[in-house]
């Protein structure tokens, strides 16, 4: 990495954004293809009548759940151009580039002070060619490139907020060609948090580029119930931590613990605005390979972000292997953009199951025991006919499992799930 400074300078300039986009109605109560054509046809129907208040200028972002790498769960404050450089270079030559990861995201820390104009500084030391060479570097690599700030007057790392500057921070934003941000809800002593958001979610707008706008107020004031048109995600959880069911007093949590704070919170997410359980810990060394597969697995099934959170020019192949396994990505991006939902809870084994634009069914066993058991999956607890065929694939053998009558049993690990796609005949 000793070229970094030679290779941000001579970075050619980001390409267009936005292509592609179009603007899209909620739709996380439609669940067949049919209904989805006529929800799409209401909608053209509700603004050509003056309902063009439930349209935003936003729109059209994040129609599946963003894909990307963000620096805090491996190395908190620890960022720099280089690092971030060599993650965007690692999602590029790991081919998770090619299987959806886009967005690079610096978190918390990159900032150190206000100028005299009000202006938020980079880290000089640390980001020394600037944000506006870094972030040309990351689109030369045909990624994207999201940067953090924070509503109150200080970050959670106590670095400058946003809080009376928004306007002036997003104009930099769009300036240095940030393509999303992350605003965190640290330090907000006395604000509202639906009007915090949507003053930064403006200024957004108003720069006129496309900058996806993830909500972090770690689901204290329900976002869910507000921040559909706020932003396209909203965490609904306090801090994911690098372990299965461990708990901090704090408020951060394992991956099961946040898999059960999801459970009713489908209804909430479709196409444009998604519930955010955090970041992926996948890689990070405190989960097994079977729970890395889990924790994957869990956030496509319930329509997550799914940002990466490791080091990856060091990742090992079975991680690549989890974090680019595109049939399970796949259930992730789905254009239907439902979350997934608990259809049986047997105690330490449960079903899960996320409908697909094609009217298949993604299914996952989840054996939360510490014994391998078999789990099955009923046609009629996911709204298949019961008597029904159904073909059964399985998402991370890559192998199909044969014509199932009615029903589907495998057996399951422990902390394990078995993810299969099932598809009516
Ligand atoms: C909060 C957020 C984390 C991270 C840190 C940074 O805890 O929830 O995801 O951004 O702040 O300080």
């Amino acid at each position: 990495m000793s070229n970094d400074m030679g290779t941000l300078r001579g970075s050619p300039n980001p390409p267009a954004m936005g292509s592609g986009e179009q603007s899209s109605p909620s739709l996380h109560a439609i669940n067949t293809p049919l209904m989805l054509v006529l929800a799409r046809v209401g909608l053209v129907f509700a603004l050509l009548c003056g309902g063009a208040s439930v349209a935003h200028a936003g729109d059209g972002l994040a129609q599946t759940p963003p894909m990307g790498w963000n620096s805090w769960n491996r190395f908190g404050c620890n960022v720099s151009e280089k690092l971030i450089l060599g993650a965007a270079g690692a999602l590029v030559s790991s081919r998770m580039k090619a299987a959806g990861y886009t967005y690079v995201v610096i978190d918390d820390c990159w900032q150190t002070k206000r100028d005299e104009r009000g202006t938020i500084v980079a880290d000089p030391a640390r980001f020394p060619s600037g944000m506006k060479a870094l972030a040309a570097a990351v689109h030369a690599k045909g990624l994207k490139f999201g940067i953090y700030s924070d509503a109150g007057t200080m970050t959670c790392a106590k670095r400058p907020g946003s809080k009376d500057h928004e306007s002036q921070d997003a104009k930099t934003y769009a300036e240095w060609g940030v393509d999303y941000l992350k605003y965190d809800w640290c330090n907000t002593e006395g604000q509202d948090s639906r009007d915090a958001y949507m003053k930064m979610s403006r200024a957004l707008r108003a720069t006129g580029r496309p900058i996806v706008f993830s909500i972090c107020e770690w689901g204290a004031t329900k976002p869910w119930t507000w921040a559909q048109g706020v932003g396209q995600l909203w965490r609904a959880t306090g801090d994911i931590q690098d372990c299965w069911d461990c708990g901090k007093s704090w408020g951060g949590m394992g991956v099961v613990h946040i898999i059960d704070l999801m459970a009713d919170l489908y209804p909430f997410a479709g196409p444009g605005h998604f519930n955010d359980p955090d970041m992926l810990e996948i890689g990070n060394g405190g989960l097994t390979l079977e729970e890395n597969r889990s924790h994957f697995s869990f956030w496509a099934l319930l329509a997550a972000p799914l940002i990466a959170g490791n080091d990856l020019p060091a990742m090992t192949p079975e991680i690549r292997d989890i974090l680019t396994n595109r049939e399970v990505i796949a259930v992730d991006q789905d254009a239907l953009g439902m979350q997934g939902r608990k259809v049986f809870d047997g105690g330490a084994q449960e079903v899960w199951m996320k409908p697909l634009a094609d009217g298949s069914r993604a299914v996952i066993l989840f054996n939360r025991g510490t014994e391998a058991a078999p789990i099955a999956v009923s046609w009629e607890d996911i709204g298949l006919f019961p008597g029904g065929k159904a073909r059964v694939r399985d998402l991370w053998k890559h192998a199909d499992a044969g014509i199932a009558t009615g029903r589907y049993e495998a057996k399951v690990a422990p902390h394990g799930v078995v993810m299969v796609r099932i598809t009516a005949q």
